[in-house]
């Protein structure tokens, strides 16, 4: 007799985390290429030093700075063991078996089995055939069952947006007792202004949650931070009931707030423009040699390769580039320094078909 396990892992997707290879350069996990700040790397140092000590379960000196950097009440911030840790805590706090999760398809690959494992059933709904969120769709897809929608802005792995009006007229249309959590990991690099911070809808939107995370811009993605701000205290205090206790280790919190002090911050808002730029760089040239790039507001960028995905990663993989390929879908690069995005173009450039 083997140990009896649930039957729904035979059936889970496997989370495929972006792959390290010696001596090749990773572009493949959506990280900074840029080491935490010297500053930063002080206090996780300090704060090394009390690791005898249980954290603040709370979390609460980054809750309140979090509060205060944002105009919005504690009680609404709740900081959680990145934010795919609190996606999970908000499916579980929202979804029983057999209720329903809609989400984006092709979207971040966490959500199908952070659905599983909770015993929620997920509804997938295609992008449009320009990768972007298909609202309308996802409107319609709503049941009695339905208990929570994740809208990903930019999405995860093609890097398009939704804009304000269309989100507003979907937010206005989905029933209120349905949660909406807008994931915003990569907000810090979005530059259009039609693209809403999720932050000014939640007055209108009680039902609304905004997830964010110091893994991208922060570059803390080792430390495992992120946070949620929901319209309705109520659900941030659900998120609460449903996270594993001490979650957030405390060199974690005092990473994150370190890396919240206006200088520090202002140093890593400017290492985040310098993606930025380099993202309309690399975006240029890839349209120039022809890849059908749509247009990204994150830290990557998205090749709708189809069938040639598979073959074209490993292709830069031989040339010293690793980046991430969704078999038959395409391929998600990070954009990274000019010398990495160099490196990925000349592979890209050789890979032409
Ligand atoms: C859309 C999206 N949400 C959430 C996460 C999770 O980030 P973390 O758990 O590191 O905060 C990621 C990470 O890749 C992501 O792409």
């Amino acid at each position: 007799m083997t140990p009896t396990l649930r039957p729904v892992l035979s059936q889970l997707p496997a989370y495929v985390p972006g792959r390290s290879v010696a001596g090749a350069i990773k572009l493949a996990s959506n990280e900074t290429p840029y080491p935490p700040l010297p500053y930063v790397v002080s206090r996780i140092a300090e704060a090394a030093a009390d690791a005898n000590r249980y954290p603040d379960t709370n979390s609460t000196a980054v809750v309140q700075a979090l509060a205060a950097k944002y105009g919005v009440a504690a009680e609404r911030v709740k900081v959680g063991c990145g934010s795919v840790s609190l996606c999970t805590q908000l499916v579980q706090a929202v979804a029983d078996a057999d209720e329903e999760v809609i989400y984006a398809w092709r979207s971040f690959e966490a959500y199908p089995i952070i659905a599983a494992v909770s015993g929620a059933s997920s509804v997938q709904v295609p992008l449009t055939d320009g990768h972007v969120h298909d609202l309308d769709a996802m409107l319609e897809r709503i049941t009695g069952k339905t208990r929570l929608i994740f809208v990903c802005n930019p999405n995860n792995p093609t890097g398009t947006t939704v804009g304000r009006d269309a989100l507003v007229r979907f937010l206005r249309a989905v029933p209120p007792d349905v949660v909406v959590a807008l994931d915003e990991a990569y907000r810090e690099f979005v530059t259009d202004a039609d693209v809403p911070d999720g932050l000014t809808l939640l007055d209108e939107f009680p039902n609304v949650v905004v997830l964010r995370t110091f893994s991208k811009a922060y570059g803390l993605a080792g430390l495992r931070v992120g946070y949620a701000i929901a319209g309705d205290p109520a659900v941030a205090t659900a998120i609460a009931q449903t996270q594993v206790p001490f979650a957030v280790t405390t060199v974690a919190q005092a990473a994150a707030l370190a890396s919240l002090e206006p200088e520090a911050e202002r140093e890593l808002m400017q290492r985040v423009a310098g993606i930025v730029a380099e993202r309309s760089r690399v975006h240029a040239a890839l349209l120039d040699l022809g890849y059908p790039v749509p247009p990204s507001q994150a830290n990557f960028v998205w090749l709708p390769l189809g069938d040639r995905t598979v073959e074209w990663a490993a292709g830069c993989e031989q040339r010293g580039v690793v980046v991430r390929g969704f078999a038959g879908s395409g391929v998600r690069v990070t954009v990274s320094s000019p010398e990495e995005n160099d490196r990925f173009l000349a592979a890209a450039a050789d890979l032409r078909g």
